[in-house]
């Protein structure tokens, strides 16, 4: 019979008698996996014989492993106590309450301490404390014993106490079937094999004459996880190559930075809702920005209060430079655009960003406190409404989206504005996966110029939602995030 170096090894190992499969590598000189797939492929033959077995065992929790090393609570409490008493209160100072909470309920349920109220106080006072049987058993388990004769209830209630768990793990026996026991009385020869040809085997043409390894290339082997990139991240690299494929270069900026690049360049009136602490993170520490450009300061106030030379009206109130210097986690990277403006006011310019934005909303399968927008502005003369959506078209369809659906909305800074929806693949709901809109004189103005700038913030995570098909957002990031499907997802960006 054909067989392979290792089914050669395996077999020759093999008996009537069942083994594990690390018996088995052990013998056979493999490494487990390299036996278990020898065996696999003798089974396949006929020769020999698999069977899984699920083995169940304790095994401590890391707090089980802690009290096993310094004591369970109640012990430690115990044998602090001095043989005529403490007060609860003066426990309380010696110890962590955590371990005083803890150990009060089980000094009193094992016996181990007399309760006596005192002057509003308690009054503990050790008593005997023989090692009880959670403590045999939670000794028992660490040092690898014999699992048997566990008392159900005390089990019970070390596994409510999270000092211990079930753990269930699959064994594989092996054994040598009567066919398999034939072959190996018949005698198994162990040749070489080459089980890598290499080009050194090649040119020197010492290959010839011998025997190459069989690979069957249909066993199922065990998957090798390796490092690789974060989904968002491959969403977010994404969007960069289409967006500079497009012609746009790309902004970078801070995280943190003043509300005055959050929201007073952008024309948000300093009473706006959307600047209270209901929206926006603001910093503790620093609290201020050291430094503002005192023309761009000047201008900005002089819109707020009176529309400057805008021709508008603005909105009428003294503007306070100090909220301004407010530092704040952006929520929104239309900061970036803000900077920027002020660097490039000459058209035609084409910026974009990905990045984080934070913002004090409510968690729910759309909304996050953090997620990655798509900034973006195109300044050119004569831009109009048509630009945007066309962007919007190209872009969305370079990503695999090609129907979008726009809406009018409000910004305190763009006019007109729109909303952009995309249709979701498997609840055929349409979400929302932007807003835009082309930027106000009032913007405009403190900048001077003089050109039309459309503009937009884009989320990516309802961009992914669309492409995936995703129904939560959470699936993407956060600590709800399943370890075993970002394994898995297809490492090629899927349109
Ligand atoms: N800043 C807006 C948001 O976060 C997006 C936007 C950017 C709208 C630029 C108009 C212009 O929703």
């Amino acid at each position: 019979m054909d067989l392979s170096i290792n089914e050669r090894l395996v077999l020759r190992s093999l008996d009537l008698k069942e083994v594990t499969a690390k018996e088995l590598a052990a013998a056979a000189g493999l490494k487990p996996e390299a036996a278990v797939q020898g065996a696999a492929m003798l089974a396949e033959k006929g020769l020999a014989a698999l069977r899984d077995e699920v083995e169940a065992e304790y095994v401590l929790t890391e707090e089980g492993r802690k009290y096993v090393a310094e004591g369970l609570p109640e012990r430690v409490i115990h044998d602090a106590l001095p043989a005529d008493g403490i007060t609860l209160n003066e426990l309380k100072k010696q110890f962590p309450p955590a371990t005083v909470n803890i150990a009060m309920g089980w000094l009193r349920q094992k016996g181990w301490a007399k309760f006596e109220k005192k002057d509003g106080d308690m009054l503990l006072a050790p008593q005997k404390a023989e090692a009880s049987a959670d403590e045999t058993i939670l000794a028992a388990i660490s040092k690898g014993e014999p699992q048997k004769g566990f008392d159900a209830k005390v089990i019970k209630d070390l596994i409510k106490r999270n000092l211990i768990e079930l753990r269930e793990t699959k064994q594989k026996f092996v054994k040598i079937t009567d066919a398999g026991l034939a072959v190996k009385q018949a005698g198994i020869e162990i040749t070489e094999e080459i089980a890598q040809l290499t080009p050194e085997m090649i040119a020197t043409g010492s290959w010839q004459g011998k025997s190459f390894r069989k690979f069957d290339v249909s066993i199922p082997v065990q998957t090798e996880y390796g490092g690789r990139k974060h989904i968002l991240r491959m969403g977010m690299d994404a969007v960069k190559r289409t967006l500079i494929e497009m012609g746009f270069k790309e902004m970078e900026g801070p995280m943190v930075d003043a509300e005055f690049y959050v929201n007073d360049l952008l024309f948000m009136p300093q009473d706006h809702p959307a600047r209270t602490h209901w929206d926006q993170f603001n910093l503790k520490e620093p609290k201020y920005i050291h430094h503002l450009p005192p023309d761009l300061v000047k201008r900005v106030k002089e819109v707020h209060l009176n529309g400057g030379k805008s021709g508008s009206l603005g909105w009428n109130y003294e503007w306070d430079e100090t909220i301004a210097r407010k530092l704040v986690l952006r929520g929104h990277t239309t900061s970036l655009t803000a900077r920027y403006l002020a660097r490039h006011a000459k058209p035609p310019q084409k910026y974009f960003s990905v990045s984080q934005v934070f913002r004090n909303d409510t968690i729910d399968i759309t909304h996050l406190l953090e997620f990655c927008q798509i900034e973006g502005w195109i300044m050119d003369d004569n831009l109009s409404m048509k630009d945007l959506m066309g962007t919007f078209k190209e872009f969305y369809s370079r990503m695999g989206i090609t129907v979008l659906k726009f809406k009018p909305t409000y910004n305190p800074y763009t006019e007109p504005s729109l909303e952009i929806y995309g249709r979701h693949p498997k609840t055929n709901r349409w979400i929302e996966v932007g807003n835009s809109g082309m930027f106000r004189e009032e913007m405009m103005e403190p900048y001077g110029i003089n050109s039309t700038v459309v503009a937009w913030g884009l989320a990516l995570e309802r961009l992914m939602m669309i492409n995936y098909g995703y129904t939560d957002i959470r699936d993407l990031h956060g600590p709800l995030c399943d370890i075993n499907f970002l394994r898995s997802v297809p490492v090629v960006w899927q349109q």
